[in-house]
């Protein structure tokens, strides 16, 4: 897995943890909880690892329990956690995000949906939503307000100040969130866009607002800084968004600066109607990458560091991110990077590689533990 640069930034080799909602904050502030568990895939090797979505403004949050810049209060938290990634050798990434119609959600854990009166956790009532159009997400989601065009630019504006607050932070890599059925993937779907003004209808006036986010930030975002665009590739539903709107979403996307487009899918249309298996949207980045000319990262299902190098060596991608996997196992980059190095410990931390190295000569010496007894010594009397 070797290193890529983009623009003035060079990760240490292509694997990406992807960024994963923990909805564990109270108030958008982030402390011990994300230093640890941000921290660890740093010290596991990553080459870049991208913060959860982060709530461009309080009402856009998808629970009470997201993490925010919609204030300065925010920034020190996250700078924490920039620092230490930094320190680490990672690349520190933050998706930011508008969870639009499907904001004021539950955490998953008390049975995701919307929060309701009824079931609010004390102190965590329902808000308002808003959406391109007065159509909710599903069924069972609460009908959001129709934004109008101010609210759109207070939305924007709201995008470009968390991306001034990511800078701040030290953060290298801004991801913005137009996937997953959140704000800006509600104005690409014709499943919950249904404007009759300029920014609904055909598929040029359906991207005309989230391609108004990417530009206004890039406005902001150091000419040296990448900045990526996570999109569903297709909705969940084949009457949803193709995989022909995704290509010519990326091409604008492309021409406006974007430096990668990670290539998630579903979140609107109810369930999934696609294939489902090791790499299911592996094909989805390839097509991105090929048709669109702009560097794609691939998600979903991988979980073998020969897979993640298929990915690259075949063109597919040029990264690979991986969420779940690397929850169970933080220290995947550096099981892959042994994988595909015959062993070698070189890419771990100093403080735990050599002596990983001395302990395996040792265990080459005295051969595998072969169970059950707990106490196995080397007979030094033959
Ligand atoms: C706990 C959890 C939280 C997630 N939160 C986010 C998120 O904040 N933003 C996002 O774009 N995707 C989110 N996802 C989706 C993942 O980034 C990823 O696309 C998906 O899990 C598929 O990759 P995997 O098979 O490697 O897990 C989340 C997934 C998980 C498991």
């Amino acid at each position: 897995m070797s290193p890529l640069t983009l623009r003035g930034l060079t990760l240490r080799n292509r694997l990406v943890v992807a960024p994963m909602c923990q909805y564990s904050v109270t108030g958008g502030v982030i402390g011990d909880y994300h230093l640890v568990h941000l921290g660890r895939f740093a010290l596991g090797g990553f080459g870049l690892v991208l913060v959860e979505a982060t709530g461009v403004t309080e009402r856009g949050r998808i629970s009470h329990a997201d993490v925010g810049l919609w204030t300065d209060e925010q920034i020190p938290g996250l700078a924490r956690v920039a620092d230490f990634l930094h320190a680490e050798g990672a690349a520190a990434g933050i998706q930011l995000s508008h969870a639009g119609a499907k904001a004021s959600s539950r955490r998953p854990w008390d049975g995701g949906g919307p929060v309701t009166s009824e079931n609010a956790r004390p102190g965590e009532d329902p808000w308002p939503t808003v959406g391109p159009s007065a159509t909710p997400v599903g069924p069972g989601w609460p009908t959001p307000s129709e934004l109008s065009v101010d609210g759109m630019t207070e939305v924007r504006e709201a995008f470009v100040a968390a991306a001034r607050r990511a800078l701040t932070a030290g953060f290298d890599v801004v991801e913005l969130h137009a996937a997953h059925g959140y704000l800006l993937h509600q104005f690409l779907s014709p499943l919950t866009n249904r404007r009759t003004d300029g920014y609904g209808g055909t598929r040029e006036n359906r991207m005309r607002f989230p391609l108004e986010v990417v530009e206004a930030v890039r406005a902001v975002w150091p000419a040296g800084s990448p900045l990526f665009v996570r999109v569903s590739s297709v909705d969940g539903s084949r009457d949803g968004l193709t995989l022909e709107d995704t290509v010519a979403f990326a091409r604008e996307l492309a021409a406006r600066g974007v430096d990668a487009v990670h290539t998630s899918g579903g979140g609107l249309g109810n369930g999934w109607d696609h294939p489902i298996g090791y790499g299911y949207q592996v094909p989805f980045a390839a097509r991105v990458r090929a048709e669109a000319g702009v560097p794609t990262v691939a998600v979903g299902l991988i979980v073998d560091p020969h897979q993640a190098e298929a990915i690259v060596a075949g063109g597919s991608a040029d990264l690979v991110a991986i969420a779940r996997e690397a929850q169970d196992d933080p220290n995947f980059a550096l099981h892959a990077a042994r994988a595909l190095t015959k062993g070698a410990y070189d890419d771990y931390p100093v403080q735990a590689g050599p002596r990983l190295a001395t302990r395996d000569q040792l265990l080459d010496r005295i051969g595998p533990w072969t169970g059950p007894d707990p106490v196995q010594v080397e007979d030094r009397s033959a």
